[in-house]
């Protein structure tokens, strides 16, 4: 039986491409592996959110992996500040991770970029804590959207070398996961390559938006006046209604499309009305669970409480291990 570990940041509610990245199908392993699904609430101290919002967030992702089909007897789902031992692994493997190799992670130089007024160490050291959360559980595989492929190769990397340097098998090498062949990138209505709420909410569909708010974002996607010649290459946005339209219609209205495209036909009007309508039929058993379970707190925190304590349960055990090999010991 294999362990199967996912991970979500709290930043608001999940997106499509949260969906498509780390949940869809993943749902279906709970009957045979052992998987975890977690809320990574330290990452997202990186950014600095407001307390009155950590916790609000952290419910809401609660709420949307149950309604997405989560279930809490199968899987284990928990908050990952709920299991300190996850800080006491980043300590330990950080003694052998180096600070260059922190400095080189794309993502690292991406938020650099991005808030140069907050290149805290918590950024820096983001990698090492994301390899504690899967190797705390010894994940053997992790469900993720291709952003956090890299992510996956230092986790390797740091299991690796712990194992080369106390001469033991004891980490096992997760690999990045997908049912297909490919890791996913969903991308976003505004014409950029991923869906993301730090980039622009108008380009996220979230699995809570009601259906008239998802009929309007998409009837205001980006797209063009169509193409003048036939089987042209599709620019950048014309692509992405393309690709979200393969996530959630059936393969004859994208073969449709496709062929009305070519043909120099297309009316991206129509295109978008189609793909808001299967959008909405695609979320809408969610988003009805997602009304439901804001109405029970109890359930929530019942949810949450017996996470906790499965996934302590396994993380104390990896601790136990992790000292023993290290040469920590009582007295
Ligand atoms: P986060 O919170 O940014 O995203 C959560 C998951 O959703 C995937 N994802 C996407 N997949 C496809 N298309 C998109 N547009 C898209 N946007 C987001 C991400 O790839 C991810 O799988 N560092 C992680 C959280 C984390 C984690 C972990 C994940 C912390 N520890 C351990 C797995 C294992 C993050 O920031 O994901």
């Amino acid at each position: 039986m294999d362990t199967v570990l996912s991970g979500i940041r709290p930043t608001g509610f999940l997106h499509l491409g949260n969906y498509f990245g780390a949940l869809q199908n993943f749902t279906r392993m709970q009957f045979d592996n052992n998987c975890f699904f977690f809320i990574a609430d330290y990452h997202s101290l990186t950014t600095h959110p407001h307390p009155a919002d950590l916790h609000e967030n952290i419910k809401n992702v609660l709420i949307d992996y149950l309604a997405a089909g989560i279930d809490p007897e199968k899987s284990t789902i928990y908050v990952q500040s709920d299991v300190p031992q996850v800080c006491e692994l980043t300590t330990l493997l950080s003694m052998n991770v180096y600070v260059g190799e922190l400095q080189r992670v794309a993502s690292f130089k991406e938020k650099v970029r991005r808030q140069p007024d907050n290149v805290n160490a918590g950024l820096l050291n983001y990698p090492v804590l994301m390899a504690a959360d899967i190797l705390i559980h010894r994940a053997d595989k992790v469900p993720v959207g291709k952003d956090q492929e890299q992510h996956l190769e230092l986790t390797r990397d740091f299991a690796q070398r712990f194992n080369r340097i106390y001469e033991t098998e004891y980490f096992k090498l997760p690999v990045a996961y997908n049912f297909g062949k490919q890791l996913v990138k969903i991308p976003g209505l505004d014409g950029s390559t991923k869906m993301s709420k730090s980039d622009n909410e108008a380009s996220c569909i979230y699995l809570s938006d009601d259906p008239a708010v998802i009929r309007k974002k998409v009837m205001k996607a980006v797209s063009d006046s169509g193409p003048t010649e036939p089987n042209q290459p599709k620019p950048q946005a014309i692509e992405n209604l393309f690709t979200l339209m393969q996530a959630v219609s059936a393969p004859e209205t994208l073969a449709f499309f496709e062929e009305q495209y070519n043909k120099c036909q297309i009316r991206y009007g129509d295109m978008k009305k189609q793909l808001a309508e299967d959008i909405v039929q695609f979320t809408a058993p969610i988003y009805e669970k997602i009304k439901e379970l804001r109405s029970n707190d109890d359930y929530i925190a019942k949810v949450a409480r017996m996470g906790a304590e499965k996934a302590r349960a396994s993380a104390d055990k990896t601790i136990k291990d992790v000292r023993e090999i290290i040469g920590i010991k009582h007295f």
